[in-house]
């Protein structure tokens, strides 16, 4: 891989730097609109998405709207800062002055962030987060206790590494589905178009974390944490929690849906094996740069069943 300069990188978030009040919270979100790309709707790559009518499919984009907001925050605020802030005290000194900058860089924006969703969401729903507190978003206890055991050993599991070149590479895409569909909230919209602003330049930084961290792990280590990849990629790739939280708030407010329970619960399990979502949110096509750097790297070979589209070029 060939790194960005870390001089770079800081003089880029510099000139390019934005803050939560430039985004334009003023105007209110249209609750008679969705919050998510209908793409980002787990059951519309499935038959049983037919089921829901127009009422119904805008409730279930909102809700998914909410969660990805949500889910963000938790990535950032409970993954990404702790795992860089836990790198940068146990490395102290053998990070260049320039790259330590573009960490901290990395880290007041994760804060920003959280905080511009934070601010999305009690835009939107005034009366749900009293406290900043997520409302949707339900996570399994195995993936939580994956991600905390990261956070505590971060040049250990440097799994979380990855997570993150996958995650940041996301945002872009995610940004590109959400212009793609024009019934979405024009608010919504915005929050991810100013997130993507910055993630594009982190996943350069992330590359930085591969080369200082990653890189320097002997074999053994790099093959249990490509094994550890393969386990939490799966949890994303075959989710199972998150679409079944947002079709079971859909379901308590039109309970006519109950009769189409089973059908919904039998195509989100079958949400591993559907091509056309793996296509559309883990292929190379919308996470090159994530396949490209996976590539590089002899251990991800078996990367199969975290990520079932993953073919080495
Ligand atoms: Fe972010
Ligand atoms: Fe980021």
């Amino acid at each position: 891989m060939k790194l960005a300069a870390p001089e770079q990188l800081h003089e880029r978030a510099r000139v390019k730097a934005f803050t939560a009040d430039d985004i334009p919270y003023a105007m209110g979100v249209d609750h008679g609109r969705g919050f998510a790309p209908t793409s980002m709707c787990h059951l519309s790559y499935t038959p049983s998405y037919e089921r829901l009518n127009e009422a119904e499919r805008r409730l279930y984009s909102q809700i998914v709207g909410q969660a990805i907001a949500e889910q963000f925050i938790f990535l950032e605020e409970h993954l990404l800062i702790p795992a860089l802030e836990g790198v940068m005290q146990r490395m102290g000194g053998r990070l260049g002055t320039t790259l330590r900058m573009c960490f901290l860089d990395f880290i007041a924006e994760e804060y920003k962030h959280s905080d511009m969703f934070w601010r999305l969401l009690e835009t939107a729903y005034p009366d749900q987060y009293p406290q900043r507190e997520a409302a949707v978003y339900r996570q399994s206890k195995l993936k939580a206790r994956m991600l905390t055991l990261m956070t505590d050993w971060p040049t250990f599991l440097t799994v979380w590494i990855w997570l993150g070149v996958l995650f940041e590479e996301r945002t872009i895409d995610l940004f590109r589905k959400y212009e793609a569909d024009p019934a979405v909230d024009p608010l919504f919209k915005e929050v991810h178009r100013f997130h993507m602003l910055d993630e594009a330049r982190h996943v350069r930084i992330e590359e930085h974390l591969l080369a200082e961290v990653y890189d320097r792990t002997p074999a053994w280590q790099r093959q249990l944490n490509a094994r550890l990849l393969n386990r939490v990629l799966r949890m994303f790739t075959h989710p199972s929690t998150s679409p079944r939280v947002a079709i079971e708030i859909v379901m308590q407010r039109h309970p006519r849906l109950r009769a189409f329970a089973a059908e919904f619960d039998r195509d989100i399990a079958g949400l591993g094996q559907n091509m056309t979502f793996q296509q559309a949110n883990f292929s190379r096509g919308v996470l090159p740069q994530t396949f490209n750097l996976l590539d590089e790297y002899p251990e991800m070979t078996h990367l199969r069943e975290g990520l079932p589209l993953y073919n080495r070029k």
